[in-house]
Parts: structure tokens; C-alpha cells; sequence
């Protein structure tokens, strides 16, 4: 049996024996570029045929091994109905809970499992202890839905939001600390920032800016709906006081699974988004009443652990890397052709985002997807206007010369 036919074997087993032991004879940098490998992971997904899908920043499709443990969940569960809801429910999310919270390097006491970083990070946000005229800042890149909230805050309860924008292409790390530290004043009370942008794919210097808020009284609240399972890091070396992210996202969980983790002193002073009276106000359970919602789904997170850590996360994020050089650093210097996305390989992971001047982005993403069946999502605000392109493990290179094709035609 051949490289190629022994990988894409193994991956019909599944994350098995032989296809780790491949994986474990490589470095991750050889494996980066190494198509065969890659090929045979892709064999575990079952992707659309009509087009290249370079959108997964929205969600992740989650692969077929993860899909048929999901599957055996709804199923089981149907099956027990009420009866399983009364008796295991709540012992299984937190033991699930507390494997995310091992996974994402944070106190188990201190995360719980929300439906999404929309939830999680709303519930801070309206339920912090604000005072008429505190101060919140954040970035006009930052996510709409959070924004929002912030504004609606803003209505309720009478604080002021200062908003800055980041640059695309930083000179250094302390160039976006200086932005945030420049905009505190003496009500300031809470910072949001990105971990990493989801309209430009800029990794932001999450410590840095912590220490610097944390020495001048200020809080900090991480938007993490990106990094979780795209880039490795653990929440307590963040230094952060909350953070929020999706699962659904990058770690590929089937859709409507969230974290929240809120730093143990914090937890007693936010008001929930859903009212749980009878815990005590320091355990984050006061945080976490959701109503009933579709279980199973939190049951597949422990699978999409087991595919993750099967995989390697060190691998992922290497490939991951690779996959977005490799046709960013092919259209950098096309004329007319706009990257809206830090130089630095090191500042970003899978996603990043191209425009071409004079064409605007919806017009950029018709195109894309109508001649060369090429799906994208435009982004046009917060001062990026540009496709936002997001290769998955499952992208070709060959998929991506189509892309670096497409662009050069139409800058052309
Ligand atoms: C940076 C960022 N924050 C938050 C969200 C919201 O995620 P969800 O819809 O899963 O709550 C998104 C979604 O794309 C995002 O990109």
C-alpha cells in the first residue's frame, strides 16, 4: 500500500491507531504541506460539490465522525426523553464543561456552557455592575451583536462608549495596547476586545493589554468566538476577566454550544441574562440558566474534543497557517489588490481578508461565487472593505489556486 492509499484508509477508521502514528513520525511543519495527509482528513468530511466553501468563519462543518456521535445523542436521548433530562442532564454538562475548561486552560469552577459567544458575552455586558456614566470601550471592528448591546446599555443605563478602530497592519503589538490604554479615563470600567478580529484575522496582544488595564483599574472582557481550537492558548495565561467563544466555531462542535468563563472574584458582581435564584451568587451557575434546549448538542462537544485533540492542535493551527500564506503571499503584490490583514504571519492563523480596488465587496463576493463558484462572505464596515476568506483543514491548495486565479482576474 502507497503513502496516499494507507492515509486515506486510515482515515475511514477514523482518528485511529495507524494514522496517528503517521502523523506522530512527522514534524508539524512538514506536516503543514504534506497533501496526502491532509487529503485523507478531508475524506472525513462530507463537503458540497457545487462550490469551494472558503467561509468557515461563520461555522464550522462539523466532520462525519463527530456528526455520527451527534446522531447516536439525539437518538439516545429521544429515547430516555424527560426521563434523561431529570436524571443525567445536568451531571453531563458539567462534566463536559469541565473538560472545556482543562481544554481552554481555565479553574472548572469558573466556565460554564452557553449556546454561544452572543450569549456569553451579552450576559457581561448587560448584566455588568454598571453606574450611570461609566465608561466602556471597544473597537468598531468588533462583533455587531455585542456592539449592539453595548448601545442598548448605553440607553438603559447611561454609560459612555468610547470606540476605537484597530489598525490593519500594526507596526508592533504595543501600537494596539497604546489605542486601548489612550482611551481610558477614570470611569473607564471595561474593555472588550478580539482575540482575534473576525473581519481581518489580526491575533490581538490579549496579555498586554490585560496587564495594562488590570494596572489602571479597568476590566477586561475577551471576545474569543475565533481563537477556541483556530490557535492554541490558555485563558488563565491571558490574564483576562471574561471571556466568551464558540464551539460551533473552530473546535467544529454541531451548531449552538458557547462558552463563558468569568474570573472567580468576578462572578458575584454580574447580574444573569436568565434569572437562577437559590445558588449562590460566587458559583457561576447563577449565570448559566438556559431554559431547555437541545442537549445532545452539548453532548458532541466531548466528540469534537476527541477529534481536535486527535488531530493535534499544534498541527491544526500549523496547517492552518500554512493554508492562508499560501495564496495570501500570491496575491499581496497583484495590483489593485488590497490584503486587509496584518504582514506578519505570526498575528493571524487561518483568516484573512482581500479586496480589489474599485470593485466593492458584495459585488467581489457575487463574483466570486457566480463565475467561479467560490464562496465568501463580504465584509464592508468598520473601515474593512474586502472578502473575508477562511480556509478550513479540509481546503486544497488547489482550491486555493482557484481563489488566487479569481483574484488576479478580476484585479485585472
Ligand atoms: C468575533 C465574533 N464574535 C462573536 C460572534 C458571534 O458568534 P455566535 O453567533 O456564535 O454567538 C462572531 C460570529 O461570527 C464573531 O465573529
Amino acid at each position: 500500500m502507497n503513502k496516499r492509499t494507507f492515509l486515506k484508509a486510515c482515515t475511514l477508521l477514523g482518528a485511529s491507531a495507524p494514522w496517528f502514528s503517521y502523523a506522530k513520525t512527522q514534524t508539524v511543519e512538514s506536516l503543514a504541506s504534506d497533501e496526502d495527509f491532509w487529503e485523507g482528513i478531508r475524506g472525513g468530511y462530507k463537503l458540497s460539490p457545487d462550490f469551494i466553501n472558503l467561509e468557515s468563519g461563520y461555522y464550522n462543518i462539523t466532520p462525519e465522525a463527530t456528526l455520527e456521535k451527534y446522531f447516536q445523542h439525539i437518538r439516545k436521548v429521544n429515547a430516555q426523553g424527560a426521563y434523561y433530562m431529570r436524571t443525567v442532564q445536568f451531571d453531563n454538562k458539567k462534566r463536559i464543561a469541565a473538560r472545556v475548561a482543562r481544554l481552554v486552560g481555565c479553574p472548572e469552577d469558573t466556565l460554564v456552557l452557553t449556546r454561544n459567544t452572543t450569549e456569553s458575552l451579552d450576559t457581561i455586558i448587560s448584566g455588568f455592575p454598571w453606574k450611570a456614566g461609566d465608561e466602556a470601550i471597544f473597537a468598531i471592528q468588533d462583533y455587531g451583536a455585542m456592539q449592539d448591546m453595548f448601545k442598548q446599555v448605553a440607553r438603559r443605563q447611561g454609560i459612555v462608549l468610547k470606540v476605537i478602530s484597530l489598525p490593519i497592519n500594526p507596526a508592533s503589538d504595543q501600537e494596539i495596547v497604546d489605542l486601548y490604554a489612550k482611551a481610558i479615563t477614570e470611569k473607564t470600567k471595561l474593555i472588550m476586545v478580539c482575540h482575534l478580529v473576525n473581519v481581518t484575522g489580526q491575533i490581538n496582544p490579549i496579555r498586554q493589554i490585560c496587564d495594562m488595564a488590570h494596572a489602571r483599574g479597568v476590566e477586561v472582557m475577551v471576545d474569543g468566538a475565533h481563537a477556541v481550537a483556530q490557535i492554541q492558548f490558555k485563558i488563565s495565561d491571558l490574564n483576562c476577566d471574561y471571556y466568551g467563544a464558540s464551539l460551533h466555531k473552530w473546535l467544529a462542535v454541531p451548531l449552538g454550544v458557547g462558552i463563558l468563563h468569568v474570573r472567580k472574584e468576578k462572578i458575584a458582581q454580574i447580574w444573569p441574562l436568565l434569572a437562577e435564584e437559590g445558588v449562590p451568587l460566587t458559583d457561576i451557575k447563577h449565570l448559566n440558566h438556559v431554559g431547555t434546549i437541545p442537549v445532545y448538542t452539548d453532548l458532541a462537544v466531548d466528540d469534537a474534543i476527541d477529534f481536535y485533540e486527535k488531530l493535534g492542535p499544534a498541527r491544526k493551527e500549523e496547517r492552518l497557517r500554512y493554508l492562508q500564506y499560501y495564496w495570501t503571499t500570491k496575491v499581496r503584490a497583484i495590483p489593485r489588490v488590497r490584503l486587509h490583514h496584518p504582514a506578519d504571519p505570526t498575528k493571524s492563523c487561518a483568516i484573512a481578508n482581500v479586496g480589489i480596488e474599485g470593485i466593492k465587496p458584495s459585488v467581489l463576493a457575487e463574483r466570486l461565487m457566480k463565475e467561479y463558484k467560490i464562496f465568501t462572505v463580504a465584509i464592508d464596515g468598520g473601515n474593512i472593505h474586502g472578502c473575508r476568506i477562511t480556509p478550513n483543514v479540509f481546503t486544497t491548495p488547489r482550491e486555493l489556486d482557484e481563489l488566487v486565479k479569481a483574484i488576479s482576474e478580476l484585479a485585472s
